[in-house]
């Protein structure tokens, strides 16, 4: 991944009103995100998803760097009816870097 944690990890506080991620990460207004990359969508128990996400559950889509990507430029260009009240990182340095940084949250 080409992106720049560090810098991630400061445009995570866009994120971070809604998830947590690392030791301890709990669900808030959103999932938290550790593991995300290979992680099935909609897949953390007991968060109370949209039916747009329980829809990609269902179809057994996973988290890929693509599908990432996708959803943090746009949510509901990639899940429709998603409830996910992000207008989106419009900048692809900016979700390289987000990416990089969520990246390092999952165990290789
Ligand atoms: C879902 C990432 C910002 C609220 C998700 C998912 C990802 C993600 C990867 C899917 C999780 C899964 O399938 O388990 C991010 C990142 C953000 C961001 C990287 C910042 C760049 C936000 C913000 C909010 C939010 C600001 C609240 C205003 C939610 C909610 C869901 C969700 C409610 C579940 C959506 C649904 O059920 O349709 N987010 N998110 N997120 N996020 Fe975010």
């Amino acid at each position: 991944l080409i992106g720049d944690a560090e810098r991630g990890e400061q445009l995570f506080r866009q994120c971070s009103g809604c998830h947590q991620i690392g030791p301890g990460a709990e669900n808030r207004a959103g999932p938290h995100l550790n593991g995300i990359f290979g992680r099935r969508a909609g897949s953390i128990e007991g968060f109370d998803y949209s039916k747009g996400l329980e829809r990609a559950f269902q179809d057994n889509m996973v988290w890929n760097i693509q599908r990432l990507n996708l959803y943090l430029e746009n949510p509901r260009s990639l899940v429709s009816g998603t409830r996910m009240a992000f207008r989106g990182l419009k900048k692809q340095q900016d979700r390289d870097d987000v990416l990089a940084y969520l990246r390092s949250y999952t165990a290789s």
